[in-house]
């Protein structure tokens, strides 16, 4: 068997700190399927053909943002009141049209996600709108309803409005809630602003009100990552992830280090590199879990039993998923599809579509794969790893068999432990998972199974 140290990191006394040098990507996957394309029988065939799907969701992409944060590439376009409004119109229409089909009402949805970009930063009746379109979907009993987005502008009205119209989680970025750490990413609101306003809303009954924090963040010492930790603590919120920040290519902080150009301000004070973001990683795993918050994934914890992350755990299982909007990606009867960013020329394709006596929604510009054979096989890999545990109930015996060399590595390197039921990861595992999951696939990829039919 190949092993090499991408797959199975390198031997150290510290593994949480020097397994892998950099965490590789935000995601990890490998090239299951070909880009195919997709004419107009093929598209009008799908939304009328019933899913065969287990579980599903619904992702509807809100594509612009009010500023550009210095580490995210998520921004697509500005979000002046009016440009959202038409696009919201326009989504709903293409949403109502999806309702009647029989693609869509052939099986309930498990879960509805709105994200971008900054969702929350639609009006109140624009939310309201989205809101009602969605319930012409099918769902399943207390299907968890998402809105992402921030705190900043999502005032009494909106909070009302959608909670009216049916959504029931929240997931506001807040990134550190340090004012000066916050104004160098280009955040908006002061950290007394976000803890009052999300102890408010956490008091709600029944919805679920979660944070992403970010560690690693210009200027973010570890004083300031253990008051971060101690204020979402005590805020009153019922989950958080916690990112690590990743030089996504594009971001203005990618770009202006990049160029070799030195960041300005008080920002400039202070970058942990790859080791103090371990650390703060396992600080802040170990607050979490020592304030008896439960761990759900390597990088979410709940506070509540209110909060179950459906869709971003089902997400990583490989489920249909039915995307809408610019920017939107999912996948229907197996197919992937990634709608294109380009805003002009999502309306331009239904601007044409009118023409037609077509009543199912508009195929926008998007880019379409083939199925994936191993998409069982990847989402078992994945949902695992992430989860912390594989178990290997979910995979073949000779698929097992197959794995153990770099299981044993694995733990040898102090980032899993082996039972006979699964695979168990350490906290050093738990920080490296990404890495570890482009790993097994760079394994699989290099030590091909001899009977592939025994694979899945
Ligand atoms: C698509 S963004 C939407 C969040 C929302 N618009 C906001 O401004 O808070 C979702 C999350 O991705 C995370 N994120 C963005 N850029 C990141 C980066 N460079 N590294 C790690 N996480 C990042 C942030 O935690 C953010 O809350
Ligand atoms: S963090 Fe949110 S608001 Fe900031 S650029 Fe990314 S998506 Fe937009």
């Amino acid at each position: 068997m190949l092993l090499t140290p991408e797959m199975t990191g390198i031997a150290s006394p510290d593994p949480l700190k020097n397994a892998f040098k950099i965490k590789n990507a935000a995601h990890a996957g490998r090239q299951g399927s070909m880009p195919i394309s997709v004419d107009h029988q093929m598209w009008h065939h799908w939304w009328n053909m019933p899913s065969s799907a287990q579980r599903r969701a619904l992702y509807i992409h809100i594509p612009f943002c009010r500023k550009r944060c210095s580490f995210c590439n998520f921004f697509e376009n500005g979000a002046q009141p009016q440009r959202v409004s038409r696009y919201v119109n326009a989504l709903c229409e293409q949403l109502d049209r999806a309702s009647n089909t029989a693609l869509v009402q052939s099986r309930p949805f498990d879960t509805v996600y709105v994200g971008g970009g900054t969702p929350t930063d639609m009006s109140a009746d624009d939310l309201y709108q989205l809101g009602q379109m969605i319930r012409k979907f099918p769902t399943v009993d207390g299907a968890e309803i998402t809105l992402e987005g921030r705190l900043n502008g999502f005032d009494d009205g909106k909070w009302n409005s959608a909670l009216e119209s049916g959504f029931n989680r929240f997931s506001f970025g807040v990134q550190s809630f340090n004012t000066q750490v916050r104004q160098a990413a280009g955040r908006l609101d002061e950290r007394e602003l976000l803890l009052e306003r999300l102890h408010g809303l956490s008091l709600h009954e029944t919805a679920s009100i979660v944070v992403d924090l970010m560690f690693g963040l210009p200027g973010q010492t570890d004083t300031i990552w253990q008051q971060d930790l101690a204020d979402v603590i005590a805020s009153g919120v019922h989950g958080v992830d916690l990112y690590q920040l990743i030089n996504l290519p594009g971001s203005r902080l990618e770009q202006a280090e990049g160029k070799g150009k030195p960041i300005q301000g008080f920002a400039a004070g202070h970058r942990a590199d790859s080791q103090q973001r371990a650390e703060m990683y396992r600080y802040g795993a170990n607050t979490l879990e020592q304030a008896n918050w439960q761990r759900l994934s390597s990088c979410h914890w709940r506070r509540d039993t209110r909060e179950r992350s459906v869709y971003n755990s089902l997400a990583k299982s490989g489920i249909e998923i039915l995307p809408f909007g610019s920017g939107a990606g999912g996948n229907i009867h197996g197919y992937g599809m990634m709608n294109k960013r380009d805003l002009s020329s999502w309306y331009d394709a239904q601007a044409n579509e009118n023409n037609s006596l077509s009543t199912l929604p508009v195929r926008v510009p998007a880019m379409f794969m083939s199925p994936n054979p191993d998409a069982a096989l990847d989402a078992a890999f994945k949902r695992g790893l992430d989860a912390g545990e594989l178990p290997f109930d979910s995979l073949t015996v000779a698929m097992v068999e197959h794995l153990i060399p770099l299981f044993e590595a694995w733990q040898q390197h102090g980032l899993a432990k082996l039972s006979k039921r699964a695979l168990l990861l350490t906290m050093a595992g738990r920080y490296w998972n990404v890495n570890l999951q482009t790993g097994l696939f760079l394994y699989l990829q290099e030590n091909v199974m001899q009977n592939l039919s025994e694979a899945s």
